[in-house]
């Protein structure tokens, strides 16, 4: 029986080997080594309050727990794990604690189960992928501003369309700042996400009923940033609620951003010429010489798409289980991760291809009064003047309709006229716009604080 293995006294038969691989979730939770390690220091600080380690053998378990975390740096600790065939991460640390502490490396585990590490562990890498989630989310929205500004100065404007068809001239910073929102909101909620995370500590919830050992939990949870130890052991070890949370962030920052995928392909088309992703970020044709591609946004947007059929796997797989811990959750996680480590890296992809995305304000102003876009305010001027709406609609209509019979285009204001034109707060007026920024830019200011 493989030493890695931190059961077996009660078996007669060694594993089915085909079934332990089957079993193993060492693959998806290398990720969470560094956090384990934590996790196995503050279980040694609660072991030593409660008087059950000595002051040395801690200090030994802290030297091994030291040296694994350089393993895990250059990669040798990843080697050594597979070459154990251990069942997880956290069988392979304290299997390798073992090897370097020898006596006090049999004492790491007491009073603690996989199920309390599994739990622990999984929080503090939620919590620090949120972080992150919010530094990038932060990110992109300081991006779409600062272009927005570029933009509202130039009073670039853009045909804004409903159902895809023209609707109302918008400036593109108006656009812009759209895109922005959506980002801002996703930093904060990145934030709330990793303050859930590190509220309540399961580490040492002793498997599902808490322990008959002495254990510091209030100093272990401390020394890990959670704000108190979990009050329910069984309700701790089965809890996954902020880890989906961390999740369904990513999930939803992806679908916020490929939305705009969605827009942005289009503009890079010739047919729109709106936008042009730099040479650096597009890819060519092996067939089509003159082929180039926006490839960044359009895998986002698949991405975005996948990892929301992992969220739906990810919430579905707790559906079945009972309070407390059960082997299926080990399906969760494994989608938890998947789901923030590609949303992470969408995300950034996202990022980096908005900042080598060069818009065509020439292209996109000349555009911007076709499809009678300012219809609505013309009759809106006849609605100012007394008029009732539904006559004005009706003149309106007609003249449009009159227009395309003819080919004649009716003496309309122009596009800038009707930005210009617009009265209400949150419109598109361009000193709204710059006081949108402006509030916008403060916020942004406030969550990366
Ligand atoms: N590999 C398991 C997981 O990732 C560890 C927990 C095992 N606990 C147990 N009682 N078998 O969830």
């Amino acid at each position: 029986m493989s030493d890695a293995l931190q059961w077996g006294g009660r078996f007669s038969e060694p594993p089915d080997p085909a079934l332990l691989q089957f079993g193993s979730s060492l693959e998806e939770d290398l990720v969470l080594a560094p956090f384990d390690l934590q996790c196995s220091a503050a279980h040694v600080t609660a072991l030593e309050e409660g008087g059950i380690l000595a002051h040395a053998d801690a200090s030994a378990l802290r030297g091994a727990l030291q040296t694994v975390a350089t393993e895990i740096q250059t990669g040798a600790f990843a080697a050594f794990a597979r070459a154990t065939h251990a069942e997880d991460v956290h069988g392979a640390i304290d299997a390798r604690v073992r090897e370097l502490a020898r006596a006090a490396g049999e004492s790491l585990h007491a009073g603690r189960s996989r199920n309390d590490q599994v739990a622990t562990t999984l929080l503090l890498y939620c919590a620090d992928r949120a972080a992150k989630g919010k530094r990038l989310s932060a990110q992109i929205a300081q991006t779409l501003v600062s272009q927005a500004r570029e933009h509202l100065a130039a009073e670039t404007v853009l045909a804004a369309t409903t159902h895809w068809q023209p609707a109302q001239p918008v400036l593109l910073a108006f656009w812009l700042s759209a895109a922005a929102e959506p980002f801002l909101r996703e930093a904060r909620r990145f934030g709330n996400v990793r303050t859930d995370a590190m509220r309540s500590c399961p580490l040492g919830s002793g498997a599902v009923a808490g322990s008959s050992l002495p254990l510091g939990r209030e100093a272990a949870a401390r020394e890990l940033g959670f704000t108190m130890p979990a009050r329910n052991a069984m309700d701790a070890i089965g809890n996954r609620d902020a880890a989906l949370d961390a999740a369904h962030a990513f999930v939803r920052s992806l679908a916020n951003a490929s939305r705009i995928c969605e827009e942005l392909i289009l503009w890079c088309t010739p047919a729109f010429g709106y936008a042009r992703l730099s040479d650096a970020a597009s890819t060519g044709s092996s067939l089509m010489p003159q082929k180039r591609n926006p490839d960044p946004f359009e895998l986002v947007r698949g991405t975005a798409s996948s990892l929301n059929g992992h969220y739906a796997g990810a919430v579905g797989s707790i559906c079945g289980v009972a309070l407390s811990y059960h082997r299926d959750l080990q399906v969760t996680k494994a989608a938890i991760i998947a789901i923030c480590e590609r949303g992470y890296a969408a995300l950034d992809a996202f990022a980096r291809a908005l900042s080598h995305l060069q818009f065509d304000g020439t292209r996109m102003s000349a555009q911007a009064g076709a499809g009678y876009t300012v219809a609505t305010d013309v009759a809106d001027a006849l609605i100012a003047t007394g008029i009732p709406a539904r006559e004005a609609h009706a003149r309106v209509g007609a003249e449009v309709l009159a227009s395309e019979r003819s080919g004649n285009l009716p003496a309309w204001p122009d596009a800038r006229a009707s930005v210009r034109g617009k009265a209400t707060i949150g419109s598109t007026n361009p000193l709204m716009v710059a006081q949108t920024l402006e509030s916008l830019q403060a916020e942004i200011a406030q969550v990366r604080e």
